[in-house]
């Protein structure tokens, strides 16, 4: 079947790439050519668009670098990174859900003590996140690495904060003896994805919202249980069933309750209105021989 007609080119392609000796590489590229015709056919691609979308595409490449990535926003907004998540992550009922991880995560993050300030001076409502890391029976799970990160209160992360040189709204906390944990941070704030590149472009060909409903990201590690990556989203936010990279999972919905001011758990007094979270990461054991 060397020769191609019209009604025989993806047969005549997927046999040519069937000779690859990786396993896993011939069936990952069977299915992208039966899907990718498919998808052509379907559609009855003009060859303007073609043109078009090899264009956005090589724009979407020359827009990234090592603080931008403009094809991981691309799969944020297809949907595809919560879907990859969805697939690699099967957590049972009761443990806390994951969801994507975002571009904004830094590794590094400094060490902060429990119920200390993740970032000294960073401007926002105080907001004290305060909970336990335990197990899916509930018994506690001490010494987990809190590692968070979020906008701070003018709705900002560090890598789009121009001009500081020192780690900003991010920090590791660790649980106590008991589990338990008290993270002082601000109230983040909800955003907008950058809009300003190729995918900016294409959204705003759309009605559809390109704003993140206001969240902390943690992403948990404690020995022998499965780590979790995930957001917590605060209720009510206006954005919150529309997230633009599809996000939110009903278990990661938490209150952000107003609190008087006062004194808070973790010992400082506001003399303004402050902000209370509570929540339970709850996470799942490996299995003896994975933990090894
Ligand atoms: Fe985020």
């Amino acid at each position: 079947m060397s020769y191609v007609t019209d009604g025989n080119l993806t047969e005549v392609v997927m046999e040519r790439w069937q000779d690859i000796p990786d396993p896993r590489l011939r069936e990952v590229m069977q299915s992208l050519i039966k899907h990718l015709h498919g998808f052509v056919r379907d559609v009855e691609l003009t060859q303007p668009e073609w043109f078009a979308a090899i264009q956005w595409l090589t724009r979407t490449g020359q827009l990234c670098d090592e603080k931008r990535q403009e094809f991981i926003l691309t799969s944020d907004v297809l949907g595809v990174s919560m879907l990859v998540d969805s697939i690699n992550h099967h957590l049972p009922p009761g443990a806390t859900p994951s969801t994507v991880e975002g571009p904004f995560h830094v590794h590094d993050a400094p060490e902060i003590a429990n119920g200390e300030m993740v970032t000294k001076d960073a401007p926002g409502v105080p907001c004290l996140v305060v909970g336990k890391v335990q197990t899916l029976d509930g018994k506690p799970i001490p010494g987990a690495m809190l590692d968070m990160w979020q906008t701070d209160g003018e709705g900002l992360y560090e890598a789009q904060r121009e001009g500081i040189d020192i780690p900003w709204m991010r920090g590791i906390y660790h649980s106590q003896q008991d589990g338990s944990f008290i993270v002082r941070t601000v109230v983040p704030l909800a955003y907008t994805i950058p809009m300003d590149g190729t995918i900016g472009e294409l959204m705003n060909k759309t009605n559809m919202s390109h704003m993140r409903p206001a969240h902390i990201h943690f992403a948990i590690l404690a020995n022998g249980f499965h780590p979790v990556t995930t957001h917590l989203f605060e209720k009510g936010d206006e954005w919150i069933a529309k997230d633009a990279v599809y996000g939110v999972k009903e278990e990661l919905i938490v209150e952000f309750k107003k609190q008087p001011p006062g004194k808070a758990p973790n010992g400082e007094v506001f003399n303004e209105p402050w902000y209370l979270v509570e929540y339970d990461f709850v996470l799942d054991r490996m299995a003896k021989a994975a933990a090894a």
